[in-house]
């Protein structure tokens, strides 16, 4: 039985793509291993969204060619979001065997068989990304055939809603990598959860790069998230269910809100990056609204959803962003209290219209300088709002160990430091015993951290 190994980088698609590639490798009859080193076959899937993570799997390749002097067998392939960037120039890397692009991974099977017994490089991806895919048809079924297996966290899914992006958010490669925009049947989805629950899932989080803007024609009626939400409701065993990631935009969006607070299922917690607070650099970013039309989006969930918790991403250093543009940003993330924000610096990505039309003219000092001043002024909310969990129990449903169990021991052996989180998606560390982990547990918290929230077992 041939070993492979498979490492992924990126963002949640990414996740599923990986549990998918896994469960259809382990059916074709190989065996997953955790280590590179004694692997018949490594795969990476990778993340074009910034350079750095680029850079990162370029990187591990290097450090694979040099396994494959001792291994010269070994085959390696790359899959993803760079692997349908860069294509035939990848497979050109001393250490590369296989380039399969996402649209692409139900051939991984067929592409490691054929590249353990020939000996030959193989090449797959899609030459014309932006025309209507002929891929469709194979992703749909190869996603029901091995969305159910993997569960890398026990209890927890990721539900594929829709494929691809038609936003051209212009500092974006995704639309470029992925394709354009096609949503899953609802009686697909529906039909996946329901075997999901049946196999122990209690909370699925349903994905999309845009998944608010979900929508499919079947006959006269057209479903939105709205409807999932509420036809994956109706599913027994689903106890928790999630959505990600939401694009501002007024289409469906109350509906959706009204479906989350009608629905116990539907966890009060929305994520919507701003990416910035300056109407001008909305705008050269191809955004379609204001700083003051989010707000008032997020002034409208606290109101249709009292105690929702609302996260964000935003971007510092695009082409232009001055001091007042920054400054612009700082305040909404003030205005907009977010439980928590994720803070990247602008990468110029190629064919993207920001790289070829603006001049990355900010400095990399500039931006760490931006980048830490407003993870500085995040952090002081999220401390703010974690405190108010203080005496307080929570709900959590418990990932597992947390990443350094071995730390606070303070129950004994038995014991280990655990992790779970809330349907707000607050991280929850507390003792308990292992086997908890894929359960709901109460915890009563004890100590807060603008992150992290510390408790003991309630029950
Ligand atoms: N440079 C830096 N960050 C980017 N993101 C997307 N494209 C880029 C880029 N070219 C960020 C956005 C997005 C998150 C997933 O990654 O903030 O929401
Ligand atoms: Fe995910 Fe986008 Fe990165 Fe691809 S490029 S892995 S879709 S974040």
């Amino acid at each position: 039985m041939k070993k492979i190994h498979i490492r992924s980088f990126g963002c949640q698609m990414n996740k599923l793509d990986t549990a998918l590639v896994s469960s259809a490798l382990k059916d074709a009859g190989f065996s997953l291993t955790n280590g590179a080193k004694e692997a018949d076959v490594v795969l990476i899937n990778t993340c074009s969204v910034r350079e750095h993570a680029e850079q990162r799997v370029l990187s591990h390749l290097g450090h694979l060619k040099h396994i494959k002097e001792n291994k010269p067998d070994m085959v390696v392939g790359v899959i993803g979001c760079m692997a349908q960037r860069l294509g035939a120039q990848l497979l050109e890397h001393n250490a590369v065997d296989i380039v399969c692009g996402p649209n692409q991974i139900p051939q991984i099977g067929e592409l490691v068989t054929e590249v353990l017994q020939e000996k030959k490089k193989r090449l797959a991806v899609t030459e014309k990304i932006r025309t209507a895919s002929p891929d469709s048809e194979a992703l749909e079924e190869f996603e029901s055939a091995y969305g159910i297996a993997d569960k890398a966290i026990p209890s927890q899914v990721f539900v594929r809603a829709m494929r691809g992006c038609n936003k051209f958010c212009t500092y974006c490669i995704v639309p470029y990598v992925r394709g354009p925009e096609v949503s899953r049947p609802p009686e697909a989805i529906i039909e996946q959860i329901k075997k999901l629950a049946d196999n122990g899932v209690k909370l699925v989080t349903l994905l999309g790069q845009a998944v608010n803007l979900y929508q499919y024609k079947a006959g006269d009626k057209t479903y939105c998230l709205a409807d999932l939400l509420y036809l994956a409701s109706q599913v027994k065993g689903i106890e928790w269910i999630r959505f990600l990631t939401s694009y501002p935009q007024e289409e469906f969006y109350d509906e959706i809100l009204s479906a989350m607070a009608e629905l116990p299922k539907v966890c009060n917690y929305l994520h919507m990056p701003a990416q910035s607070g300056s109407d001008k650099i909305l705008k050269a970013m191809n955004r379609n609204y204001t700083a003051g039309q989010y707000l008032a989006m997020l002034d409208r969930a606290r109101a249709i959803v009292p105690g929702i918790a609302i996260a964000g991403d935003f971007m510092v250093g695009f082409p232009g962003e001055t001091e007042e543009d920054f400054d612009a940003t700082v305040e909404l993330v003030k205005e907009a209290r977010y439980k928590n924000c994720f803070v990247f610096k602008y990468s110029p990505r190629p064919g993207t219209r920001a790289d070829k039309r603006m001049e990355d003219d900010i400095s990399l000092e500039v931006k760490r300088t931006r980048n830490i001043e407003l993870l500085a002024v995040q952090e002081k909310i999220s401390g703010e709002l974690s405190k108010e969990f203080l005496n307080k129990e929570v709900k959590v449903l418990v990932e597992g160990l947390s990443k350094k169990p071995h730390l606070d021991c303070a129950g004994g052996r038995n014991l280990p430091q655990l992790v779970g989180r809330t349907a707000e998606d607050w991280i929850v560390v507390f003792n308990g015993q292992e086997d908890l982990a894929g359960e709901f547990a109460k915890v009563k918290i004890t100590r807060t951290s603008p992150l992290t929230l510390f408790g003991e077992l309630a029950s």
